[in-house]
């Protein structure tokens, strides 16, 4: 099978609507920003369950443990959102192997959607029994974390497979007996154990930012938040050292070593090393661990433009057919609806946040607040009212 000419035949007619190199870049980005969810989450649960575990026992563990289980909670709710747009792009131009590996896999794909719904109402039952004293409640929550690692699992299967083309057909037809069973399911270990122990660096440095914050707060002992900084410091060390070896194990079985980005990336965890171990200012870390996580994602899509160019499929020579009304709808909701709204929510949430009591909005935020919602009004205005032209043009 002339695997090259497969995978170019089966691109999309219509061509992609703009600028394969823009997807790809909004891919890398979206995706960095997806995994930073899903690493605060798998991080953020473990500390929520220990919590649970001490907190009759220990005032400090009780406090954090609550904590830790909103933000596992918002986490959750963030990644699953931050999923779609890497999803999205990567269905856009590489579209062969991801619609390959979803009928491969099938049935798991369909199992993620049930096993992440799972995941999460029992995160949320783990939320509310929390407030109580059943010694269930660790366990409810305990499942609820295998469900989420078992989704990560899925997820990384899927990822995994949609790189292999040289082995869809072996899985498609073993031995030549076609299996439309759709339980295919392959793991690279070293891959997923590294993708997944990143979340002790994340929750860590995490842990870092909160003491920052909330030693500006009311109800906040310094006790408490000697606690939760030596926690955070404790965590980030151990988990930076774990993703090094695992990092430096899964890049040699790809003959990466010594690639640029690679060694890149190696510099960036040494450079967040040596700002925890000296406990510089958490904000700061937290920005070059945002460049790190960038740079490991430009590597994931660096991994699969190599062994895709081997095949003589390149994103940069795909059908284009700039399609101008919607870039510029794309592009000024994430710009205007996108930023503003951001910007808003988290204005809004880092001041009420410090605030003793009810907080009331001042100048800036109300501004931003009149701003997002008069854009938005203005872009559903203009989304229905283009909607519509397109549909009668073209019924009429
Ligand atoms: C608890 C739930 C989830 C976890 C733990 C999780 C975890 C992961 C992990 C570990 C990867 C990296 C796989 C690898 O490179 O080996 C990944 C990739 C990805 N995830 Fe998630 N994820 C979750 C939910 C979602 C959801 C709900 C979406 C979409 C709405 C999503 C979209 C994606 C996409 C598009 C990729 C990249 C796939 C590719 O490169 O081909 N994820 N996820």
């Amino acid at each position: 099978m002339d695997i090259g000419l497969v995978l170019n035949t089966l691109r999309d007619p219509a061509g992609v609507p703009f600028y394969p190199i823009v997807f790809q870049a909004l891919y890398i980005l979206t995706w960095a920003l997806h995994i930073a969810f899903v690493l605060l989450a798998l991080g953020g649960i473990p500390l929520a369950l220990i919590g649970n575990a001490k907190k009759s026992i220990d005032e400090n563990w009780k406090k954090l443990g609550a904590h830790m289980t909103q933000v596992a909670k918002i986490s959750v709710s963030m990644l699953i959102v931050l999923g779609v747009a890497p999803l999205l792009f990567t269905q856009v131009i590489y579209d062969a192997n991801w619609y390959v590996t979803n009928t491969l896999s099938g049935l798991w794909v369909v199992a993620f959607i049930y096993i992440l719904i799972l995941a999460y109402s029992l995160w949320y039952w783990f939320y509310y029994a929390n407030k109580g004293n059943s010694s269930f409640t660790w366990l409810i929550g305990s499942v609820s974390f295998v469900a989420f690692i078992a989704a990560g699992v899925l997820m990384h299967a899927f990822a995994n497979e949609s790189i292999q083309p040289d082995q869809w057909m072996n899985w498609y037809a073993p031995n030549g007996v076609i299996d439309t069973s759709g339980t295919v399911l392959h793991i690279d270990i070293l891959r997923l154990a590294f993708m997944v122990s990143l979340s002790a660096p994340v929750v860590g440095i995490f842990l870092l930012n909160y003491t920052d914050y909330t030693s500006k707060c009311d109800g906040y002992t310094a006790e408490y938040l000697a606690f939760v900084k030596s926690l955070g410091k404790k965590i980030a060390i151990v988990g930076l050292l774990i993703s090094a070896v695992l990092f430096a194990a899964w890049v040699l079985t790809l003959h990466m070593l010594f690639h640029p980005l690679v060694l890149a990336i190696v510099v960036f965890v040494l450079i967040l090393l040596f700002m925890v171990i000296k406990e510089s200012n958490s904000y700061i870390t937290t920005l070059v661990l945002v460049v790190t996580a960038l740079l490991i994602s430009t590597l994931r899509e660096v991994i699969r433009m190599n062994i895709m160019s081997k095949y003589g499929y390149s994103i940069y020579d795909y059908p284009m057919n700039i399609d101008w009304p919607t870039v510029i709808m794309f592009l000024s909701t994430f710009v205007c609806v996108g930023f503003t709204g951001v910007g808003f929510m988290l204005t809004l949430a880092w001041r009420a946040g410090r605030t003793k009591g009810l907080y009331t909005a001042d100048g800036t935020v109300t501004k931003l607040a009149n701003a997002t919602v008069g854009i938005t009004i203005i872009w559903a205005l203009v989304f229905i009212a283009w909607g519509l032209v397109v549909v009668f043009k073209n019924t009429l």
